[in-house]
């Protein structure tokens, strides 16, 4: 939600550098807003800042940079925007400006006092441009500049900004520059994300690593409540207060920039659906020693503790909530402790039952879940263990959390989350093997079993890639006109099927509505109606699996009310066939390996769809990749 680069560079590098670092970082952050974007950017003896920002997709600003070239800088900063305060326009846009147009800033987050600030502002004769909260930010932090030279004979804009955030509340980042100072960025970020990229001579900040990753792999994290200061040679870490930090921890990205970019595919989603495979395949790599027995070495929880555990609560949002509960079926099969799910906005305010025997689960792709990452300190308030299960080195969520599994699925940048979710669903299972393991629910063979089917998902995820693209193609053609779906599931089909209706309806813009085919007589089943599309996810029929005979039913019921069914089901099978007006196959595989599977026609699908009827299916409307406000 919204995204941060900051650049600080030397004479020798200055030129066109700082402005062209920002706009790499800003072309690779604008998966994180894209309602208007803006950079600000100054140097020695300019006697000002320079700032250009415009409404709509970054291209609208980088037409306007090659119309009116902006001057050379040693330091730059540069946002994209998802709005939350002010709608998107020019004069909403970031970088702001101080009142006398020395310093110019930019944010990320809500800040909750701004109405309050605003009218104290404005009572001293403020005026104010713009409807934004970062406005304010940046008349206050001209203000407290003012007051600062006044004081002490000089500018200092990182006393000034460390101020300003101890006035502020709620959650932002803020990176400013001054022309005064025109060697240095400096940021500050409470609940809102920030890491510092560290070059040789020049040195970077970004809400992620996707901001420089184009030039260095080498990373900082800041903590909660810290400000920085980059120039081209030096990077400073204090608290608000202005203590220095010096444990900062240091980590090399694990990804090339190639990694964030499309690669010739037509859109970042088509190509992340195509890395479910390697999703997989590179979660398990490195988590099991030469016996074969499951090592989790990242996660610092004592044994004794873990073995301890007696509870789970999996605490996410949207996607990520979902591959918890697909979770939820095979740890409590297989750990015999009982797995609850909960959308983070909601356990955080309630009064949720626990103890140091809990181990709160919070799975997130972007680790930056503002909902999700009220819920783990909720849960550590309470004295509960927090395990991350993260797709994104130094974020917030990990660094919070006790422990962490990181899922490696590399940048994904398309809004609509895919190979997150099944590299979730594995991080998720391996955490459940290995309790199984250490808690000896489970003999040692049959947990070796089933790593081995898992060690065999990714050629099975390839085989519906490869064969079932042209089906799901047509099927998409044939439903371009279905004003709503309906999506059922049972059992570990029943996520599925909520994450199929949240696929379809976030970047096709359709009404779904996912449910467990259970439910459908008591009550979904008045909805059905001549031609009303229903997608349905099939259990296997092999082992005499009952629920597979219960899931067909429910197709014929609704066939007999003219709906038309689209159904994911085991290849082969000859009644799904017999029902369905069109079949996504999926090879054989354990039910509770089968979302894995299952899940993919269904991103395929909602992506067709999507693209048919012209939308941006990495850009959909009023959505960001990562929600850092509640
Ligand atoms: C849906 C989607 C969202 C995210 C949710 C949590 O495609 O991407 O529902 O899954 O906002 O985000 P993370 O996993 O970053 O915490």
């Amino acid at each position: 939600m919204c995204g941060i680069v900051g650049y600080a560079g030397n004479v020798t590098t200055a030129c066109g550098k700082p402005l062209e670092v920002c706009l790499q970082g800003l072309r690779r952050l604008e998966y994180r807003g894209y309602d208007s974007a803006g950079v600000a950017l100054t140097a020695p003896g300019m006697g000002s800042v320079a700032v250009r920002k415009k409404a709509g997709r970054l291209a609208n600003l980088e037409t306007d940079l090659e119309r009116r070239p902006m001057p050379d800088a040693t330091v730059a900063i540069g946002h994209t925007r998802w709005a939350t305060n002010g709608e998107p326009s020019d004069v909403n846009a970031h970088p702001h400006t101080s009142a006398d147009g020395h310093i110019a800033l930019i944010h990320n987050g809500i800040i909750e006092n701004a109405n309050e600030l605003r009218f104290n502002l404005q009572t001293e004769g403020y005026a104010f441009v713009s409807g934004t909260d970062t406005e304010v930010a940046a008349k206050l932090l001209g203000k407290v500049a003012a007051t600062v030279i006044e004081e002490t004979g000089k500018a200092d804009l990182f006393e000034s900004l460390r101020r300003v955030a101890r006035m502020l509340s709620g959650a932002f980042t803020l990176l400013a520059v001054d022309d005064r100072q025109p060697d240095i960025v400096v940021g500050a970020r409470h609940d809102s994300p920030l890491v510092v990229g560290l070059g040789e001579g020049e040195n970077f900040l970004g809400s992620d690593v996707a901001a420089f990753v184009a030039y260095t792999k080498h990373a900082m994290e800041l903590g909660q409540d810290q400000a920085v200061c980059i120039s081209a040679d030096n990077v400073t870490v204090t608290d608000f207060e202005g203590n220095v930090v010096t444990d900062s921890k240091r980590f090399t990205v694990d990804w090339d920039a190639s990694a964030a970019e499309k690669g010739g595919w037509p859109s970042f989603m088509d190509k992340e659906i195509h890395e479910d495979p390697e999703a997989v395949g590179n979660t398990l790599i490195g988590r099991f020693n030469t016996a074969g027995d499951i090592v989790l070495d990242e996660v610092r929880i004592a044994l004794e503790d873990f073995k301890s555990i007696d509870k789970i609560i999996v605490v996410a949002c949207g996607t990520a909530s979902y591959a918890g509960m697909v979770a939820k079926y095979a740890i409590e099969h297989w750990v015999r402790i009982p797995v609850e799910i909960e959308l983070a906005h909601e356990f955080r305010y309630r009064d949720p039952i626990l103890t140091p025997r809990t181990l709160v689960v919070a799975i997130s792709q972007s680790g930056e879940t503002m909902d999700t990452l009220m819920a783990l300190r909720h849960a550590r308030e309470q004295g509960s263990r927090v395990l991350a299960i993260c797709n994104t080195q130094g974020s917030t969520i990990p660094r919070e959390s006790d422990a962490v599994l990181y899922t490696h699925a590399g940048p994904e940048i398309a809004v609509a989350s895919t190979k997150a979710f099944v590299a979730q669903v594995v991080a998720a299972y391996m955490l459940g093997l290995y309790l199984a393991q250490i808690k000896g629910t489970m003999f040692p063979d049959e947990i070796r079993g089933i790593v081995a089917q898992l060690k065999a998902m990714p050629a099975k995820i390839q085989w519906v890639l490869d064969t079932q693209c042209e089906t799901v193609d047509k099927a998409a053609k044939r439903m371009l006109n279905a004003h709503s779906f309906l999506f059922l599931g049972r059992h570990v089909g029943y996520p599925v099927a909520m994450e199929g209706a949240l696929k379809l309806k976030e970047i096709a813009y359709t009404f779904t509505e996912g449910f467990a085919a259970g439910e459908l007589k008591h009550g979904p089943i008045a909805l059905v109606d001549e031609g009303e599309p229903v997608v349905v996810i099939v259990p296997s029929a092999r082992g005499r699996n009952t629920l597979h005979n219960k899931v067909i039913s429910g197709i014929e019921e609704v066939k007999a009310r003219g709906a038309f069914t689209i159904v994911v089901a085991e290849e082969g099978d000859p009644d799904a066939e017999r029902y369905a007006d069109v079949v996504f196959w999926r090879p054989i595989c354990p039910t509770l390996l089968s979302p894995l599977v299952d899940v993919v026609p269904l991103q395929l699908f909602a992506m067709d769809m999507a693209n048919l009827k012209g939308y941006d299916v990495d850009k959909p409307r009023n959505l960001a990749k990562s929600v850092t406000v509640e």
